[in-house]
């Protein structure tokens, strides 16, 4: 349909479009771009920007066309509701047309919706509007009707007037009753609206079986629900696991072809309705999140139920955009009609966008504490979720090649609740042949040593311990919380204290003097106080700690405080020889070579009596011997791992409940493993475990009832 060169003028003309201003110029091209951009999304199900820039342009249009009404067209975006139809279906018409919504983002926009319709309808300004608010679901739109209590026929949204009918497919969902009993109700014909919805751990199980199988995998649940509508085959649709949701009555009748069914004043009304028939709604109760549906007062109540659901999106099982406003009153909604794109009594309230469309400018090769060099992506700067990204990391080579990321690529980039921001993939239909391959250095970037990679690694190491990039990363981690915990010293201290050329080891760390701290810019007799306590402190940490901030490779947290159990003083382990490192369990080969060697050099061994003699503590302490574990308890002597979501505890929770039960927390699946608890969506460990055969698998509740009883 579009050639590669017009979609990528097309996407640098839209990117400008941005932020022209509303002239009637620009109408032709703001129209081809919304249209083109609505290609991507509704027929390749593949957007290439965010739906609030879709949305910018999109009003732009509007403002235009609202100044000047003479330059409306009928082929304007704004005349139609745009269209996922295919050939591959019998198109039917909807029995009254399946209409967008609005957009807004802010209680901003929603006042003005508010005020919109009460100017519209001549309101009082006392007069305050009931608002019904539910998600949006994001997946495909459906509309099916019940004739005389059956289900009778199914379809897309298509065009908004005409849809795909796919009624095989909708009866293969098992959320929706092939029967419900709406002439109790006094209603003969009824068509409801709703979407088709993959909960995300279907949708991620759904991916896992196609990987089996190689096919090729969904990009999101939303896509994965659109495709399933229009599969041809129904068992096709039900494998996918998808539900529909309802949230609107679109038309109701009763056998006399009559619009008005008693008992339905309100949009609430009509839920509940369909509620009782036992269609899937959103609901008003919910025990751990917000309600899927609530009765708002008034619009700002709308609002504030709109944010704090913003706030809960990632915990919720189901991908939400947003969600929807909508006037309580059906009279009201009457009375204030649609456009011919939207009704006017609804409006979505948009969540800040996961994903978008930057470019990458250029890459910067970072050095880590033990000299791993990472990739980091420098991208034009682009807002998402709520935050501006301008820096992502690449992790290694690997990932930049099996991406196949260039130098001024457009990227796709998505940041997901806390999750860090992450490419992607590139948009290679943007090319056009200035990339750049991303070539990784042969030397190291600080201290130009040159690079090393061994075969079983991902990264590319700089093996100089006295790079100064290294060495300023390894102090950093000495100071930092999981390791000596030392209060208010951080990375820019770190820097500017290395910088002045205070800190050339960590031992320096420990010969700070206050005084001169205390006239530094930006300090005070205070601010060096705290500092001298916060190390004071440190230097009687367990040596758990002190041997984590060592930044041995692979001697993480755990490994430091199964080691420090073993020893009397953190220089025993000068001593050692490999089989002695293997008498302990969960201590493998690699962490017992990497230590070793840290051992062998007489360096390390001084710097190690330096920090003794300045009073860091390098004796085992009470904190470093575990507690003994319940011997008689119904878990005693065994291991156990948890995984997936637990509902009625944390994870730390259950890991103390089980120690408490005798039982040793391990952290991966093996032939040590004795018990694992498997939650919601449990996923590579349980199949691992299930492999073995010699794993007990408990659920939660098993495991609640075994460490009570
Ligand atoms: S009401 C006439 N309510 O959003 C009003 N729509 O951009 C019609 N959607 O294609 C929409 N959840 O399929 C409404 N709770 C909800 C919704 C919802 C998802 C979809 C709908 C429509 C799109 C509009």
């Amino acid at each position: 349909m579009y050639s590669k060169a017009e979609q990528k003028q097309l996407f640098e003309l839209s990117k400008k479009l941005l932020s022209a201003i509303e002239m009637p110029d620009i109408l032709d091209d703001l129209r081809k771009s919304v249209i083109y951009h609505e290609w991507r999304y509704y027929a390749l199900n593949d957007p290439l920007i965010s739906d609030f820039e879709y949305d910018t342009l999109y009003k732009k249009i509007e403002a235009i066309e609202a100044k000047h009404p003479e330059l409306v067209t009928p082929d304007s975006p704004t005349q139609r509701v745009s269209s996922d139809l295919t050939d591959d279906f019998p198109s039917v018409e909807h029995l009254t047309p399946m209409l967008s919504l609005d957009n807004s983002y802010d209680a901003e926009d929603l006042n003005s919706f508010d005020e919109r319709i009460r100017n519209y309808l001549g309101l009082d300004e006392n007069f305050e509007i009931e608002y019904a608010v539910e998600p949006k679901f994001d997946g495909g739109s459906i509309a099916i009707i019940y004739e005389n209590d059956n289900l009778a026929r199914a379809a897309t949204r298509g065009n908004g007037a005409v849809g795909d009918e796919i009624t095989p497919n909708i009866r293969s969902l098992r959320s929706v009753p092939l029967q419900a009993s709406f002439s109790k109700f006094g209603i003969q014909k009824a068509e409801l609206r709703g979407e088709a919805i993959i909960r995300k751990d279907a949708f991620e199980k759904l991916n896992e079986e196609r990987a089996k199988d190689d096919q090729a995998l969904f990009a999101n649940p939303r896509n994965a629900a659109t495709g399933g509508l229009r599969t041809k085959d129904s068992s096709e649709t039900a494998a996918r696991k998808m539900e529909a949701f309802l949230y609107q009555l679109g038309y109701a009748t009763d056998a006399n072809g009559n619009d008005k069914i008693p008992g339905l004043q309100t949009h609430n009304d009509s839920i509940q309705l369909l509620e009782d028939l036992g269609f899937k709604v959103p609901k008003t109760t919910s025990k751990k999140l917000l309600p899927e549906r609530k009765v708002c007062k008034n619009i700002q109540e709308a609002a504030a139920f709109c944010t704090a659901w913003q706030k809960q999106r990632e915990q919720y099982p189901y991908e939400v955009d947003g969600m929807v406003v909508k006037v309580n009153s059906l009279l009201l909604q009457q009375r204030t009609g649609s456009t011919a794109h939207h009704p006017r009594w609804a409006i979505a309230f948009k969540f800040k966008a996961k994903q978008a469309t930057t470019k990458l400018l250029n890459v910067e090769f970072q050095v880590g504490k033990i000299g791993s060099i990472t990739p980091v992506a420098k991208l034009d700067p682009v807002a998402l979720a709520g935050v501006s990204v301008s820096s992502v990391s690449l992790h290694n080579e690997d990932f930049i090649k099996n991406k196949d990321i260039r130098l001024g690529d457009t990227v796709l980039v998505e940041r997901a609740g806390d999750v860090i921001p992450y490419i992607v993939k590139p948009m290679e239909e943007l090319r056009d042949g200035t990339e750049q391959e991303i070539v990784f250095p042969e030397n190291c970037p600080v201290c130009h040593t040159k690079l090393v990679r061994q075969e079983d690694e991902a990264a590319w190491r700089c093996e100089n311990p006295e790079c100064e990039a290294q060495v300023v990363a390894r102090m950093v981690h000495h100071v930092s919380k999981h390791a000596m915990d030392i209060d208010g010293f951080g990375e820019s201290m770190v820097e500017r204290f290395y910088k002045m050329g205070w800190l050339r080891s960590i031992a320096d760390i420990y010969r700070i003097e206050y005084e001169q701290v205390a006239q530094l810019e930006g300090f005070g007799e205070k601010s060096a106080a705290n500092m001298e306590a916060a190390i004071t402190k440190a230097k009687k940490n367990p040596i758990h700690r002190f041997l984590h901030s060592l930044t041995i490779h692979h001697l993480g947290i755990k490994a430091s405080k199964i080691l420090a159990a073993e020893i009397n003083n953190v220089l025993d382990l000068k001593d050692w020889d490999e089989e002695r490192f293997t008498r302990i369990k969960d201590i493998g080969p690699v962490l017992t070579h990497n230590v070793i060697r840290f051992f062998q050099h007489e360096k390390n061994i001084l710097l190690l009596q330096e920090l003794e003699s300045l009073g860091v503590n390098l004796t085992q302490t009470d904190q470093d011997i575990p507690k003994a574990l319940n011997a008689d308890g119904p878990l005693a002597g065994k291991t156990i791992l948890f995984t997936g979501t637990l509902h009625q505890m944390g994870r730390k929770e259950a890991q103390a409940k089980a120690e408490a039960a005798g039982a040793k927390n391990i952290s991966a699946v093996s032939g040590n493993l004795n018990v694992l608890v498997a939650g919601d969506k449990a996923g590579s460990k349980l199949k691992k475990a299930t492999a073995l055969e010699t794993v007990e698998i408990l659920t939660e509740e098993e495991f609640i009832a075994l460490v009570r009883g």
